[in-house]
């Protein structure tokens, strides 16, 4: 319960990720990054029946909805379902808390099932995957951040992250490293389902702060407050408070024979 009423005070312009444009204010703040590549796959789809897993404040979900007859959003927090209905309530789109882990739908009650930016927020991540698998006819979309240390400002990235999410693990947010997007395609593949993937690189680098605007919301949430403080204090010395690295990006477009 504790982590449902966290997920909602987090703060529209404070979300945790560093693409703050796309990824992060995606999440509550929504704005859709034009190149989105499931919105792209969607439009050129025109689903009947779509379902996204893991819909946070439900602005990617209207984003696609101009683009399906029907959608049905679930995400694991109440708080943010209710957010959902108030604050993008939309004629075709369906909003419902429910685990992703545990869809209640049966086998192909949809003819597509994407998921944006989820599921390195779930713990048995493969049994939120089998279950889209499982409920899609057809299509499964997943876009995922993705971890690739190839340059310092990566690494550091890396490491600064691993703060951030033991930190939110904490106070009860659940989030965790980024799963290599091999495991993920191999993931389709240990299901005999051929998929087509593509890594969206980025480069780009944000400051120290821009990279951590989050961190103070999360230490507010903590016992332990100072502590975190501290951590983050030494980490931005031990780093010379250098800018850090965007994540990458996998999508993947798996398609049920
Ligand atoms: C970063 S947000 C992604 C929001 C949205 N897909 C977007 O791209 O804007 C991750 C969401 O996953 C939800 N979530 C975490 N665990 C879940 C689970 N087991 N089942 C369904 N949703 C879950 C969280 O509540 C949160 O809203």
């Amino acid at each position: 319960m504790k982590a449902l009423e966290l997920r909602l005070e987090i703060p529209q312009s404070k979300c945790f990720l560093s693409r703050e444009k796309t990824r992060s204010a995606a999440w509550c703040g929504f704005q859709m990054e034009e190149t989105d590549r499931i919105l792209e796959r969607v439009a050129s789809i025109g689903p009947d029946r779509l379902l996204d897993v893991g819909c946070g404040c439900g602005g990617f979900t209207a984003g696609l909805s101009p683009h399906c007859r029907e959608i049905t959003a679930i995400d694991s927090s109440q708080a943010l379902i209710d957010r959902c209905k108030k604050e993008n309530a939309r004629a075709n789109v369906i909003y419902f808390c429910m685990d992703g882990r545990d869809i209640r739908y049966s086998n192909n009650s949809f003819d597509l099932v994407a998921e944006r930016m989820t599921l390195h927020h779930i713990r048995e991540w493969e049994k939120a995957l089998d279950e889209m698998i499982r409920v899609s006819s057809k299509y499964v979309l997943v876009e995922e951040p993705i971890d690739d240390p190839r340059s310092k400002e990566k690494k550091d990235a890396r490491r600064a992250r691993e703060l951030l999410l033991a930190l939110q693990n904490e106070v009860g947010f659940s989030h965790h490293e980024y799963l290599p997007a091999d495991t993920l395609k191999n993931y389709f593949s240990s299901r005999r389902i051929s998929i087509e993937s593509e890594i969206i690189r980025s480069d780009e680098l944000v400051s120290f702060d821009e990279f951590f605007r989050s961190f103070d919301d999360f230490a507010q949430k903590s016992s332990r407050k100072e502590y975190w403080l501290d951590r983050l204090e030494s980490l931005k010395r031990e780093l010379d408070g250098n800018k850090l690295c965007e994540e990458d990006i996998v999508f993947i477009a798996a398609r049920k024979s």
